[in-house]
């Protein structure tokens, strides 16, 4: 669905995408990640035809983004970063519009602007203002705007941008069920949306592609050491035997209120030390009332990485100085 070879993008000598090459399957969902300024929105803007690529080639949906960037347009659904909406139009009004830009007729457009609306939950306010609309709204407008020509693919910007966790959690749902039917790039901060959404992430970071896998083997890579909470009434000494158990390396220990204390082990990677700590725990009759493994997340292997970049860069500058 997306064939991208080499695509770079330069502003006055800046480069912001440095020959990105990567696919997209159909049927994917793929999360686009990095920092901010990594070179997401620019990417997505030129895959979609609303930026021009200065090197490099795409295919988006079959169309190459030179030569047929009004096939590109009619067959993808982009969401940009900031939606630019016509604030004075009612909704359905603003969709029609929409619909019809991008080439549907007058008849079609009617029942495509309802199937959108229901999707995106806008049925009640179709003839609202879109000015007086909240933002969780707004965005809505924009992702029925997206999907009102039934593209084959979706280029989502940040659709979650700004909104609360409620609406996250219904926006993630309705992604999910979008990727029943549609191929979906989609560019966001919140890393537990990708974790539960996305088979793929691409992580982006100073206009290079720094990693391409699931989020599942994103984490596995990280191979950090692993760690465990324990929160108990413990007596003097506690720590040391714990630091004595085999694959722990460390004890923290912080004292709470009413004489709990918390520890945090760190552990080899791979180790399992649960079962050790529950038996030392009941051979010195402390009373315990947490005891859990931490596992590494999607969070976790995006600093991780991005960290693993910043080394490569430092390293590299002192063998350029050296
Ligand atoms: N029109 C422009 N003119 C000059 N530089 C630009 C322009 N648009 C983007 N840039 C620069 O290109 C780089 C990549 O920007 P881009 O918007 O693609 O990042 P992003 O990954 O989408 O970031 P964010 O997470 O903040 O949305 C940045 O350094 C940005 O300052
Ligand atoms: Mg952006």
């Amino acid at each position: 669905m997306i064939e991208a070879r080499e695509l770079t993008k330069r502003y006055a000598g800046r480069t912001a995408v440095d020959r990105i090459s990567f696919e997209v399957g159909k049927g994917e969902i793929v999360g686009f990640l990095g920092p901010n300024g990594a070179g997401k929105s620019t990417t997505l803007r030129m895959l979609t035809c609303f930026l021009s690529a200065t090197e490099g080639s795409a295919k988006v949906a079959g169309y190459d983004i030179y030569e047929q960037s009004v096939e590109v347009r009619r067959h993808v659904g982009y969401m940009p970063e900031n939606v630019p909406l016509y604030p004075d139009m009612r909704v359905r009004e603003y969709l029609l519009f929409r619909a019809r830009l991008k080439g549907l007729l007058h008849r079609e457009a009617g029942a495509a602007v309802a199937e959108a609306m229901d999707t995106c939950s806008l049925s009640q306010v179709s003839g609202k203002i879109i000015a007086t609309l909240s933002k969780g709204y707004r965005q809505r407008v924009g992702l029925a705007d997206a999907l009102v020509n039934k593209p084959d693919l979706l280029v989502l910007d940040e659709p979650t941008n700004g909104l609360d966790p409620g609406q996250i959690r219904q926006s993630r749902d309705l992604i999910r069920q979008l990727g029943e039917r549609h191929t979906i790039l989609i560019s966001t901060h919140i890393l537990s949306e990708v974790e539960m959404t996305c088979g793929r992430v691409i992580i982006i970071d100073r206009g290079r592609i720094r990693a391409s896998d699931s989020p599942r083997n994103l984490v596995r890579r990280l191979r950090r050491p692993g760690s465990l909470l324990l929160e108990a009434k413990v007596a003097s000494g506690a720590s040391e035997k714990l630091g004595r158990i085999s694959g722990v390396t460390e004890v923290a220990m912080s004292e709470d209120r009413d004489g709990w204390t918390s520890f945090t082990l760190s552990t080899d990677p791979q180790e399992d030390v649960r079962e050790e700590v529950h038996a030392l725990a009941v051979a010195e009759g402390w009373k315990v009332r947490e005891l859990a493994s931490r596992t590494a997340s999607l969070e976790d292997a995006f600093v991780g990485l991005l960290a693993s970049g910043e080394a490569e860069k430092a390293e590299s500058a002192i063998t350029a100085s050296a």
